[in-house]
């Protein structure tokens, strides 16, 4: 998971008498995901999704709690928002505010107190009801639903029109694993997301082949623990995340596969083997390790070691030698000393990441870590955290630098930021400017990288 804040901009059909939805997500991709369902499902209902929350009659904040400041931003935002909806009362248009996601699940009730200007709060298992929830809360009252349901809400919410899903790009992620039973001591994902759940292979290939049949050409799969997935194959058979794959890889049109994100505890040998062996499978891995102390890696309950996690790093590149790693990290976790966080540095310096998200530990309520004594001081925190995204950014540059010259498959997305140039996706998830038609959106084209910019990489087509 990565957190990146985007609002959802999908179009939709107009319908008379509609009402409009504005949806803001936090959090990571999983998020950006339920925003999408949750669109979907009151698109039903007649909401249609608008761009601007001034023109909204219903504003929904899909919200993250993975560390301090995600939280915090959400009551920055909904004190805005209190604003705004006494002024649109004033002049006679009633605003319903939503908050969704993980603050919704960990705060419930407390939302309701510390923000008056909310009428719904829904939890991230129970946001197919959303539309039930908005009909009370149009009737004046203020509903909590953050219940862990028993049914299967995938089960229960709309499938997505095509239109909506072209519209929406030809890449796009599907939800197969949710909730966590990990309980590293820093994280409140299993608070906020409840134990493992793996959707069924029938409900996940469907989805699929809809995606593809509206045009999507690349899918990733999401999970907050996305290889602790687990299913039942066509004779009965336990199938893990490796099965999954080898079976989207048969989905005819469906050309490229990714999953994120990963812990190192469950990359078993079949998922090893499907990314030697699957062509769709593409060669980016993110795979967390937080630390390269092993007295931290457990402390923080990650149960395993710095070694195992570059052996294991080791087997991967075996079978697959170009696969580009990703990987998320926390620096001044409590008790971290000087010397341990030397051994994130050289673990760093031993995997060369392509790709890399790193944080200051942030304490969380109700997390074990929360109750650790020596907690670092902030400073000290920063200044571990600029050392290391120095070196980080480096080895994205290094990695970035090592692609100029090489000849390789884009997938078109979108349009560039010039005329006649459009962005693509590399194999290691780069993003590449080339000249291209806007009608080849969805092809598969072949590239040479020239250069590299500040976050994107250029390119030159190649003849077929
Ligand atoms: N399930 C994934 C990551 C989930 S959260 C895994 O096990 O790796 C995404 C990232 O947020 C984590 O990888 C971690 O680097 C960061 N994170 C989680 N809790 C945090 C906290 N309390 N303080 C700082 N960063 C945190
Ligand atoms: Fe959080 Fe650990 Fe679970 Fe990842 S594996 S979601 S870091 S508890
Ligand atoms: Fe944030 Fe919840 Fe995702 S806490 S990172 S939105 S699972």
């Amino acid at each position: 998971m990565t957190d990146q804040t985007t609002i959802n901009e999908a179009s939709a059909t107009p319908l008379s008498n509609s009402r409009k939805v504005y949806i803001k997500t936090y959090g990571c991709q999983m998020n950006v995901y339920d925003s999408t369902r949750m669109s979907d499902a009151l698109a039903r209902d007649g909401y249609e999704p608008t761009s601007d929350p001034e023109d909204a009659d219903l504003v929904l904040l899909n919200t993250c709690h993975i560390r301090e400041k995600a939280a915090d931003k959400v009551y920055s935002e909904l004190g805005r928002l209190r604003d705004m909806k006494k002024r649109k009362a004033g002049e006679g248009r009633d605003v319903v505010i939503g908050v969704a996601g993980c603050v919704a699940q960990a705060e419930g009730e407390e939302i309701l107190r510390r923000s008056p200007a909310v009428d719904v709060v829904i939890g991230p298992q129970t946001y197919h009801r959303l539309p039930e929830a908005l009909r009370k809360a149009r009737q004046g009252e203020r509903i909590v639903d953050t219940d862990y349901a028993i049914e299967d809400k995938f089960e229960h919410l709309p499938a997505a029109e095509p239109t909506k899903i072209r519209a929406r790009g030809v890449t796009a992620f599907l939800t197969v694993q949710e909730g966590c039973d990990k309980f590293c001591t820093f994280c409140v994902v299993p608070y906020t997301r409840g134990s493992e759940v793996s959707r069924p292979v029938h409900q996940i290939v469907a989805e699929a082949e809809q995606l593809v049949a509206a045009g999507v050409r690349e899918i990733t799969l999401l999970g907050q623990n996305v290889n602790a997935w687990h299913g039942t194959g066509p004779k009965g058979e336990a199938w893990s995340l490796g099965d999954l794959l080898y079976r989207l890889a048969d989905v005819p049109g469906l050309a490229r596969l990714r999953y994120t994100t990963s812990h190192p505890r469950d990359m078993d040998d079949r998922l090893i083997a499907a990314h030697g062996e699957l062509r769709a499978l593409m060669p980016y891995l993110h795979l967390p390790v937080q630390a390269g102390a092993d007295r931290v890696l457990k402390a923080m309950n990650r149960r395993h070691t710095a070694d195992e996690y570059l052996r294991l790093i080791e087997r991967i590149r075996e079978a697959r030698p170009d696969i580009a790693m990703a990987g998320d990290f926390i620096v001044g976790f409590p008790g971290e000393t000087d010397q341990e966080f030397e051994d994130t540095m050289r673990l760093v310096e031993e995997v060369r990441y392509a790709q890399a998200y790193s944080f200051k530990y942030s304490t969380r309520p109700g997390t074990p870590g929360a109750d650790l004594k020596d907690q670092v001081p902030e400073e000290k925190k920063a200044e571990r955290l600029d050392r290391l995204q120095a070196l980080l950014l480096k080895q994205t540059r290094e990695f970035n630098e090592s692609c100029v010259g090489k000849k390789i498959d884009l997938l078109l997305e979108k349009p560039g930021r010039m005329p006649g140039q459009i962005i693509g996706r590399s194999p290691w998830l780069q993003s590449v400017n080339v000249d291209a038609k806007a009608s080849q959106i969805g092809e598969i084209i072949k590239v040479r990288i020239t250069g590299i910019g500040t976050n994107s990489l250029f390119a030159e087509p190649l003849g077929a």
